[in-house]
């Protein structure tokens, strides 16, 4: 009985797909806002909804590639002026709270980072529909799953396009506010391009004492990654929540 339970749609350990992904990806898609870093060819709501479910429908779910992604990405890839991009690192909600009023651009403003913001999907061989059971989980079955990689070649893209001063909010909370295997880590950090500025902020939670310092290893390790690019580094730690987001 487990074998057949774990060669079924359940065998994953990861979420399974969201209900009504499809529609969840139109809706948004419809309704985003067309700002000038949204998009560089005309918006087709449509087009873009079959790039996204052709990337992986019927498709083993451990095997995606960055090719697979690449008719989506070319449908909507982002432009966004120099000066604007927020990376994050565990701090989602943080950096999209500091950057939103302040004009700033997070990758999930940019039109596919917003389709697929806290969405699962994947999909299983020979069939049209999505796995909505389970989906492959990064560290129990594989690395190559579809989120995973939508999300390396999205934010590699958005690395390499970033000019000028780039912010990276962390938690400086953690023992190591710089992680080398998160997708910061080891996709954005190494993809910036030389004579960028990277501004990093070690925000600590509130209530919580700050754990790491721009002196610490993990901070040192960036510097070292950056400085092998080329990447100016600023940083400024000790932060706490009201201090970073401007509230006295
Ligand atoms: N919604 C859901 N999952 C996401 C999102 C998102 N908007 N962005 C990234 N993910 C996935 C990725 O697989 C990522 O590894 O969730 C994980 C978030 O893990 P964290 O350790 O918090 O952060 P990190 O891995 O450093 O990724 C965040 O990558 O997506 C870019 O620009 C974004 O700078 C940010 C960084």
């Amino acid at each position: 009985i487990y074998k057949w339970y774990r060669s079924g749609l359940n065998r994953w350990h990861g979420l399974g797909s969201t209900a009504d992904f499809q529609k969840i990806i139109q809706e948004r898609c419809d309704n985003y806002p067309q700002q000038i870093w949204s998009y560089s060819r005309s918006r087709n709501c449509q087009e873009i909804k079959q790039a996204f479910m052709s990337a992986f429908i019927s498709k083993d779910p451990c095997k995606a590639t960055k090719e697979d992604y690449r008719r989506l990405i070319d449908l909507a890839d982002p432009t966004v002026p120099c000066n604007k991009i927020v990376l994050w690192s565990k701090t989602k909600e943080l950096a999209r709270e500091y950057a939103k009023p302040r004009g700033l651009v997070t990758l999930e403003d940019t039109l596919l980072g917003s389709l697929a913001d806290d969405l699962h999907w994947c999909g299983e061989p020979g069939s049209p529909d999505l796995n909505t059971w389970s989906c492959p989980d990064w560290k129990k079955d594989c690395r190559t799953n579809y989120l995973t990689v939508f999300w390396e070649v999205l934010s590699k893209r958005f690395a390499e396009s970033a000019c000028g001063t780039v912010q990276v909010v962390l938690d400086g909370s953690l023992e190591n506010a710089f992680n080398e295997m998160s997708i910061f880590g080891r996709v954005e950090a190494p993809n910036l391009k030389p004579m960028v500025t990277l501004q990093a902020w070690l925000v600590h939670d509130p209530g919580k004492p700050p754990r790491d310092s721009c002196s610490g290893s993990s901070i040192t390790k960036l510097k070292s990654i950056l400085s092998e690019r080329n990447v100016r580094f600023i940083c400024r730690d000790n932060l706490s929540r009201d201090e970073f987001l401007g509230r006295f």
